[in-house]
């Protein structure tokens, strides 16, 4: 068995939320070749997609090993250092807790994993997203697993026909459920189409019995209380021989849906695919990007990868990411652009509700003009 670990951090930004600078990059790298030839990674590699970097590693220990965790949060203690060291925006903004202990769970970073049998040929797809939250994966997870317009290998693959076991973490009261797709495809998607709260947290075959897709699900902001940007989420599908094909597990992505995230991690804003070299968000600190790293896993090597959506036939959903962009920008503070109140991840609410509390009168009685207004 090998362990496939994708673990992300933002520990600061340059310029802004924009990017990670080189050095930070450079010393992640150094990090997994010294991890490497220590014998701890089989492989590993680094990625970044906007302000937060990815560190790609294949093990032998399992999801939410020790080892392999403090080894990630270590790492990325280092990366802050230097971010601090060059006054990045942000420095260490992922890492909410003062020490390591166990595992990275509630600590900040975020992470996907997946323990599988490795396959003669083994195509996975590590997704990488920036000014966005866990959600995001919700619509495109539905249709690579259980909407045949998209995936064709439901309909035509004798070992996709049974469908699909996906498990979905309810954020707010801490519970899990699996849904069986197709069968209560109806069910899941009344709550998947409410990514704030209910997210896909992984997905099974139910004819092969393995694990297809795995999400990083946590919300930082329901660990830490308060904003700390947005989580950033990554995403790992393994493709083809009863899984969706490769091109089935991209589809989703040439249409730029609206998700959470963007300028505050407070707006609505289409999410755009593109090759790592674009993966900076600037405008409006958006719109949230997506990156697609394609690798063939061979005897836990990772052999690649390739630069998935860096092909023209995603040019289509970049120009709709900037027409909706212009479009929703049009809409300045106004809904549907700017989050719902409820969703809202910081906002002045709390002090206007105390300034304005006696001003609010109800509608029946008289209106109590304040006395500089009379
Ligand atoms: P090739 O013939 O190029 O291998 O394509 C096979 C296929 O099924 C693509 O979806
Ligand atoms: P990040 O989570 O990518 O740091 O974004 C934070 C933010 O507020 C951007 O406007
Ligand atoms: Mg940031
Ligand atoms: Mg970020
Ligand atoms: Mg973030």
């Amino acid at each position: 068995m090998i362990t496939l670990s994708v673990i992300k951090a933002d520990t600061g930004g340059f310029v802004g939320h924009s990017a990670v600078h080189p050095r930070l990059t450079a010393e992640a790298r150094r990090e997994i070749e010294r991890a490497k030839s220590s014998g701890l990674l089989v492989d590993g590699h680094v990625e970044s997609c906007g302000d937060d970097i990815s560190l790609i590693m294949t093990h032998t220990y399992g999801p939410e090993a020790g080892l392999i965790h403090s080894f990630a949060w270590d790492t990325f203690q280092a990366t802050t250092h230097i971010a601090k060291d060059l006054g990045l925006y942000g420095a260490g903004q992922d890492l909410l807790s003062d020490a390591f202990s166990g595992n990275l769970r509630g600590m900040g970073p975020g992470y996907a994993e997946m323990e599988f049998e490795e396959r003669p040929s083994e195509p996975v797809l590590c997704f990488l997203a920036d000014k966005t939250e866990p959600g995001a994966w919700n619509l495109p997870l539905y249709k690579m697993f259980a909407d045949p317009s998209n995936t064709a290998g439901l309909v035509i693959d004798e070992k996709m026909h049974a469908g699909f076991a996906f498990e979905v973490y309810d954020l707010c009261e801490d519970r899990r459920i699996v849904f069986d797709c197709p069968a209560e495809l109806y069910d899941m998607l009344m709550y998947i189409g409410a990514p704030a709260r209910y997210v896909v947290h992984g997905v099974r075959s139910k004819t092969l019995g393995t694990t297809a897709a795995a999400t990083s699900t946590q919300r930082l902001s329901l660990i830490a209380g308060r904003y700390v940007g947005k989580d950033d989420p990554v995403m790992i599908v393994r493709c083809q021989s009863g899984l969706p094909a490769v091109g089935e597990a991209l589809e989703p992505f040439a249409f730029a849906y609206s998700v959470a995230g963007c300028m505050r991690g407070s707006h609505h804003a289409p999410i755009m695919p593109v090759p790592v070299g674009q993966a900076h968000p600037s405008r409006f600190d958006g719109p949230p990007r997506v990156v697609a790293l394609g690798f063939q896993i061979k005897d836990g090597r990772l052999v690649g990868p390739r630069d998935m959506f860096d092909d023209p036939a995603f040019d289509g959903a970049r120009r709709q990411a900037t027409e909706v962009m212009d479009y929703l920008r049009r809409h300045g503070p106004f809904e549907p652009h700017r989050l719902p109140l409820e969703d809202l991840e910081y906002t002045t609410m709390a002090s206007l509700t105390r300034r304005l509390s006696h001003r609010w009168t109800p509608i029946t009685t008289e209106v109590a003009t304040p006395a500089g207004l009379r």
